[in-house]
Parts: C-alpha cells; structure tokens; sequence
C-alpha cells in the first residue's frame, strides 16, 4: 500500500517571468536598433546596446542567484553545536534493520529444505509474526523481539561509556523455540562488519572456521576489537551442537551485504542434529560475485577484506555474546559479558520501568501489565528508529530548468515506519517529538535543530527527507525532487509548545539557549509560510503544490497538506483557500509570539496576526459553511464529478489491441463554481483540533454533533478520517490509487481530537461537560483498539479500517500511532 502522502507532487504551474528574469528586453531593443539610421541615433543605439547589455547580464546574473537561492542555507549560525553529532556512536550501529549498518546480524533456519531464508532488514514482505523493540531509552539500553515462524530472538544491547568513541556495548541474543514447534529449530546467526573507506578489519580465526573475533579501526569508531563468544544453552553450559564458518571479502557497497552473503552461501549434506537425517547445511563460503562469476573484482592492495562474516549454527534454545571494546576505553572495570551482563541488563530494565512509570503514570491510572507492554513497545520502537542519516536531498524552484543537490546534511530524526519509511517526514516529526519530549526533551531539542538547520535561505524546509543515493534507490524517481513552494503542516511548533511550556514552569538555561539559537530561523520560517502560502483574501492560506492533471483524478491530491487525497476544490486554482492551513498559522503564530515574548525579542506582530487568525468571527466570515453546518474549504468546485472509462475510439475495421487501453478519467457533469467544498471530516475539525475556537462558540456543538454520529465521524475505534455520508467516502481516486484519507482512522488526527477534548472540557464554557463525556469515550476506543490489533497482530498499524477496526497499511508504524500513549498517559 503507497503512502501517497509522502510523494512530492511536480507542483504548479511556475508563476509568470519577473521582468528583471528575462533577456527580452535586450532583443527587443535591438530591433528598434535597426529602424534608427543617423549618426545621432547611431550614438544613442550605442548607448542602449550597451544599456541593454548591462541589463542582459544582469539579467543573467540575477537569473543564476535566483537558481542559486534554493539550495543557499540560512545564513544564520547553525542551532546544532558542532560536537552534537558525537552521538553518532552508538548501539544504533548494530541495528539489523538498518542495511547500511557496519556491523550487525542477518540469521536463517537450517536443515529445511526450504528455500534459503535469510533475513536481514525485517522488511515486511518477510511476513515475521512481529518484530520491534520492547524496551529502549534512546542510547544505552534496549530489548528486542523477532518472532519468526517456530523460534524467538530476543536480542539485547547494553552500552557501557568510557573513552573517545563511544564506548563498550554488548549484544545478546536469546533464541527459544515456540512450544508449537515440532523439533528444536537449528538456527545459524551471522554477524557481520564492515569497514567504512578509511577503516580496516583483520579477522582473527581458530579451529580452521571459527571467527573469533575481529580487530579493526574506523574513522567513527576508532580502533576497537568485536568478540564472538561461543554459543551457551541457557543455563550457561555449552550448546549441544554448534558448528561455524566465516566470510572474508571485499564489498562494492553497504548496501549490497545482504547480495554479498547470499552469493557466498554454500550447500553440503549432512546430517541434522534435530532429525538424525541428512538435510541441507548451508554456511558462507566463498564469494562469488552473481553476474560474472570469472571478472575479479578489481583488488585494493591496502585491505585484504574490508567485510567479515561470522556464523554460528546452534539448535535452540541457546544464547549468545558478540562484544564490542573501544580501543580508547583504557580503564574498564571487567568485561560487559555473562553474569556482569545480565546484572546490567537487568538494572536498566528496572531503570526504564521506573522512567516509564514516573513519565507515563499508566499503572497509576490503572493500566495492567500488558496494556503498560505494549506502550512500552510503542515509545521504545520510535526512540529505537530513530537515526542519523547523511546526504543531499534533490530540490528544485521554478528558476532551476532542472533539480539541483541540497548541500549536504545530517538529520537526526525519528521516522514512521523502520521498514517501510526509514527516511525523515516533516509533517510526522512534529508529531513524533510531542511523545519523544515527555521522555527525553534532549532528543526532541536534537531534532528540532537538525530539522530547522535544513533550513535555506528563503525560509524552506525540504519536507521529504530522502538523504543519499542508497535512500533515493527506495523511493520511485517523479517523486523524489522537492519543490520550493511546496509546504507542509508545521507541526514541529506542536513540538515546540511542550518546550515552551516546561521552559515557563521552571527556567532551564539549556532550554532558553536553544530557543535562543532556533529563533532567527524560526522567524524566517514562519515568514515564509505567511508569505508564500497565501490566500486569495486577506488572512486566508492555500496550499501549494495540488495536483495538476484534474482530469485524471476523482479528486486531485493536495500531498503537501499531509492529508492527501482528503476532497478539496474538485479544480484547483488561486481562489482556493484552506481551513486546516489557515488554523496551523493561527497556532503557529501564538507559538512564535510565545517564543519571542520569553526570548524578551518583538512579538507585538506575531501576536498581532495570531489575535487576527482566531478571531471566530474572521474564520466563521471565511470557513464556516452554512449550508454543512461546518468548517470547510472554499474553491471551484462541484461535488458531481466521477470516474469512468475513457472513450477510445476504434475506427471500423481496426484491430482494437493497437488502441490505448480505456484508462478511468474523471466526467463533470456539472460546471464548478466557486462555493465551500463541504466535504465533513478531519479538516473541518480543524478549528477545534487547534484549539482556535472559544470555548464558548456555538460552533462546538455542531461540531461534538458531528463527532459523536455514527453516520459521520463517530466509529468504535476513533473518529474516521472523511464523514461516512460525504460522496467520497471510500472511493478510489484512480483505478490504481485506492482511498487513504478517505474513511480510514488516523491515530495523529485522533490524538488532536482527544487532546482538543481535554482542552475544551478543562476549560470554563458552556459546552464543558459535553466534552469530558466525548472526550472519555473517545479515548477508551482509541486505546482498546490499538492495543487490542497489536496483542492480535503483533504490529502497530499506519492506519485502522473504520467498520472493523483492524490494522492496515504499513506496518511495523511506530510513528505518530505511537502517540496512543500519551492518550494512555492523557499528557496533553
Ligand atoms: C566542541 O568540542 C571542542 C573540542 O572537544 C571544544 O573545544 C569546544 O568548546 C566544543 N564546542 C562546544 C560548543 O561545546
Ligand atoms: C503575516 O502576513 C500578513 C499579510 O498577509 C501580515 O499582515 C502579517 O503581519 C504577517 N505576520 C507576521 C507575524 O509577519
Ligand atoms: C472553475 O473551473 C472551470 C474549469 O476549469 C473554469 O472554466 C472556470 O473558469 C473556473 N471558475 C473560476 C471562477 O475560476
Ligand atoms: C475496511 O474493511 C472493510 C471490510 O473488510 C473493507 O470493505 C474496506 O475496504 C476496508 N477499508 C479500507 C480502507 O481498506
């Protein structure tokens, strides 16, 4: 299934040529040239032409920094400190799912008979009955569970600091066999590591094929010595059966390790320890590179490998210990292995348990054991995926003739799916920090500042985030440039708010340096929302970037609001204006003249046009339609639009393959006006999602109405995305392109309503105690469906079905559904 929403659309047509953009002017006047023939005028067309070519290369010149500006950064100083990236060493470097990892495990079932089934990246397609972290703070600690088809891994990581770079770590995985499983499973783990350019690896073997261990050096890691310590049963003795084979090569790329692997296994036969009979056995050997198996790869003298293999092939239930020594740890107290081990990991699992407890309160609030599992489970997959990741992205304004590279940036970011979208989403990260704050507002300020540092000189953010040629080889190719007018909701302000408000409940240096450092480009980045996304009346928006093909589309998507196929204006023009955009700039703008008042900067006009954008009567006079008794966008549009077969015409006689095949286009039937759109659902709410309604606005009461009707918002499981009564409830919008914003139950929209709910019910009005009853059950469905599709699937979800309630699209999604606990927690 596509997330649509995060495609960048080629946006609109460019705007007409600037005068001063265009040699015109030039050709022009030397036409004019020709017509004047006396020697005065001889002398004055001298002098024009050099006029004109002063103003051609000026032209010229402004042409080429106007291309430029796109991909000029914000010339403010960077809010990150230059030693903030030291954390790049980390644990994080030994996550499995992560490809372009230097050191990590790939593992597969032997003596089956089946294909071979090597896993690496837990990619969906690998059909696991559920994998994710179960516990993990961020940096030091965490536990892990990947249930394959009869066995579990559990794998668990504890970092130890001392020295430059990071420090120690050690790995321990935990293979059990599930009680449905016939034989005890015999399972070969590989580990591998790599060397970045500048490193080196030198394996160290004994008993002919048993790795040891591996020396090495790298650029991040400095020197360093992995440990592969035998297999035990669980009881600490030895495993029954454990054989071993290693790997040593060269690798074109990180990458292609998986490839590297695969191409390097080697069939035997012998016998099984579990059946007594002959199977396959299939260990890493030599690599042969698949297309040409006779072309020797061209040979590095200085490295002899620079990618090293261990596999080790136990029958479960067995245990074991990769260790991870930093060369500048000179004084440790013992090794980070066995007893010491699990004396470790059992303080940071009580340590993490009470941090949850002390932040969440949810067995205070009567939550039980599993309930508190699976939140747990849910924060510690969004601190878990979190990553740094490093690259340019590809941009481009209507001054480029073609896409340009983005300088070249680090983003520390979470992400909302590890297998499925391991790459930074603007809209998504504002929502990811309001749960990350609460557990760590270190991780949320990081974040913050990667983010806005991507900033260029205009005020733009980029907001796909899509770093690197290995990250571009994921994402199809119309959809990987970014264009400069295109925006996204700035829901890293949501973020913001929570810093805001711990900053005001006691004074942090640290926090009031960093609001400080953020501010210049926070200003401009407000600016450039409020100037570039503008709408047709005073104090109205609109987003940029729609679709551009309307007759191909039921509707044409609007990506860049986050909500893409979400029905606006059925024909896109500049006299639309966007109810959810403008209620984003009425928060925004409260936020920035939050921030500048406690920065003792000028907030006078922020407050200015933060009193203007929620003014009720100003949103009512622009938004609220009459005839839906709702907020609602405003543009050119009809409702009687539908998709059908396009008539291809075959002439007599004609074979009709040679003829295009009949392709879904969209009919009017009836010419659009300008009028509301009138389509109820999460953009209609947005008046009350931000909180821009007066508690006492008659407004609440329609829209609680609305809320609470099963035939609109109102399901089981939270409030659906469009009203089961609009026209385009649950239609596709091509033939290819099913609904998504169309029905289906969105837990980061959901997460506003509740939160929305809790405001308008602690706040004095009329409608106080009609929220507090939405509000509780609201809350109670949310949360009993997540949790009840993530004990019946093992996964949390993107999205939930509106008339069932089950889990859909991708999956593992420990981006914004995670934000269920802090509906658990009711941490507003
Ligand atoms: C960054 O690290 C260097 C060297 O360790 C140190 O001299 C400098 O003060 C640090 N800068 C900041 C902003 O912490
Ligand atoms: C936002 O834009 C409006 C004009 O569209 C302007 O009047 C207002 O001052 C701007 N607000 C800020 C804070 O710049
Ligand atoms: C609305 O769209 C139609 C079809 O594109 C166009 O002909 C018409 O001029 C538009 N109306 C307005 C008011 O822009
Ligand atoms: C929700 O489930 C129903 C019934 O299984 C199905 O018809 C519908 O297509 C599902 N919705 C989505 C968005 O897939």
């Amino acid at each position: 299934m596509g997330r649509q929403r995060k495609r960048v659309v080629t946006g609109e047509a460019p705007p007409p040529p600037r005068k001063d953009d265009k040699p015109s002017a030039f050709h022009r006047k030397e036409k004019k040239k020709k017509v004047d023939i006396g020697k005065v005028f001889i002398n004055i067309s001298i002098g024009l032409c050099i006029f004109s070519l002063i103003w051609f290369f000026y032209a010229l010149y402004m042409r080429s920094s106007l291309a430029k500006r796109v991909v000029t950064l914000h010339p403010a100083a960077p809010v990150l400190d230059a030693n903030s990236s030291s954390a790049k060493v980390s644990p994080e470097l030994l996550r499995n799912e992560n490809p372009e990892s230097q050191v990590g495990m790939m593992w597969m079932r032997q003596f089956t008979d089946f294909d071979i089934n090597l896993r690496h990246t837990c990619e969906q397609g690998d059909r696991l009955q559920s994998y994710g972290w179960l516990m993990h703070d961020g940096t030091n600690f965490g536990v892990q569970e990947i249930r394959d088809n009869d066995f579990t891994l559990t794998t668990e990581f504890v970092k130890r600091m001392g020295g430059g770079h990071g420090g120690d770590w050690t790995w321990r995985i935990t293979a059990k066999q599930h009680s449905s499983s016939p034989h005890a499973p015999v399972l070969s783990l590989m580990f591998y590591a790599a060397a970045d350019t500048q490193g080196s690896l030198e394996a160290h073997v004994e008993e002919k094929t048993r790795l040891a261990s591996i020396t090495g050096s790298s650029e991040e890691l400095g020197n360093f010595k992995i440990t592969f310590r035998k297999p035990v049963t669980g009881e600490q003795s030895s495993a029954k059966y454990a054989s071993y084979n290693y790997l040593k090569t060269l690798t074109p790329g990180l990458e292609k390790l998986t490839d590297i692997v695969k191409h390097s296994l080697n069939r035997r036969f012998v016998y099984s320890p579990s059946s007594g009979e002959k199977r396959h056995y299939i260990g890493v050997d030599v690599y042969r590179p698949p297309h040409h198996p006779n072309q020797q790869k061209p040979h590095d003298p200085r490295k002899e490998s620079d990618f090293v293999v261990h596999q080790v092939t136990v029958q479960t239930p067995f245990q074991v210990e990769v260790l991870f020594e930093s060369g500048s740890f000179s004084n440790r107290p013992n090794q980070l292995v066995g007893p010491i081990l699990t004396q470790e990991l059992d303080r940071r699992k009580a340590e993490f348990n009470a941090k949850f407890e002390n932040t969440f309160r949810l067995e205070s609030k009567g939550f039980n054991q599993a309930n508190i599992k699976f939140a747990q489970a849910a924060l510690s997959n969004m601190l878990g995926g979190m990553g740094y990741f490093y690259g340019q992205s590809v941009v481009q304004s209507v001054y480029n003739e073609y896409p340009l590279l983005y300088p070249e940036g680090a983003l520390y970011t979470a992400v909302p799916s590890r297998s499925f979208f391991p790459r930074g989403f603007l809209w998504d990260e504002g929502f990811h920090q309001l749960l990350l704050s609460k557990w760590d507002p270190q991780v949320t300020q990081e974040a913050i500042a990667h983010w806005i540092d991507l900033m260029n000189i205009e005020g733009w953010i980029p907001r796909e985030q899509i770093l690197g040629d290995e990250a571009r080889s994921k994402v199809p190719g119309e959809f990987i440039v970014q264009r400069n007018e295109n925006a996204n909701p700035p829901t890293l302000f949501l973020a913001l708010q929570g810093l805001i408000g711990q900053l005001s409940a006691n004074s942090d240096e640290k926090t009031f340096t960093f609001l400080q450092r953020l501010f210049p480009k926070l200003k401009t980045w407000f600016d450039w929302y409020n100037t570039t996304q503008t709408g047709p009346k005073p104090n109205s928006y609109r987003w940029r970037g729609r679709d551009k093909d309307t007759n191909l589309f039921l509707n044409p998507k609007t990506l860049t609001s986050g909500l893409d196929d979400y029905p606006r204006a059925s024909h896109p023009s500049v006299d639309e204006r966007h109810v959810d955009l403008h209620c984003w700039m009425a928060m925004s703008s409260g936020i920035m003249a939050s921030v500048a008042r406690l920065l003792g900067e000028p907030y006078e006009e922020y407050e200015l046009t933060h009193n203007i954008l929620s003014d009720n009567n100003l949103l009512d006079e622009l938004h609220w339609s009459e005839q839906l008794r709702s907020y609602s966008d405003y543009g050119n549009h009809t409702q009687a639009v539908s998709l059908q077969q396009e008539k291809v015409y075959v002439p007599p006689g004609q074979p009709r393959h040679q003829f295009p095949v009949a392709r879904l286009v969209r009919y009017v039937r009836k010419a659009p006006k300008l009028q509301f759109v009138n389509a109820l659902g999460y953009v209609s709410l947005f008046p009350f999602l931000l909180h821009i309604l007066q508690p006492d606005s008659s407004k609440l009461e329609q829209i609680f109405q609305d809320m609470r009707d099963p035939n609109k918002l109102w399901t089981p499981y939270g409030l659906r995305s469009l009203s089961k009564s609009d026209p385009l409830y649950m239609m596709r919008n091509t033939e290819h392109d099913a609904p998504y914003w169309r029905g289906a139950i969105w837990i980061n929209v959901n997460y506003l309503a509740v939160r929305a709910l809790h405001h308008y019910s602690t706040t004095e009005g009329p409608y106080q105690e009609k929220a507090a009853a939405l509000y509780k059950e609201l809350r109670t469905n949310i949360v009993n469906n997540v949790f009840k599709q993530y004990v019946e699937t093992g996964y949390i979800w993107e999205q939930y079905n509106d008339s069932t309630g089950r889990g859909q699209g991708s999956h593992p999604f420990t981006g914004w559904s995670a934000l269920t606990v802090l509906i658990m927690g009711e941490h507003y």
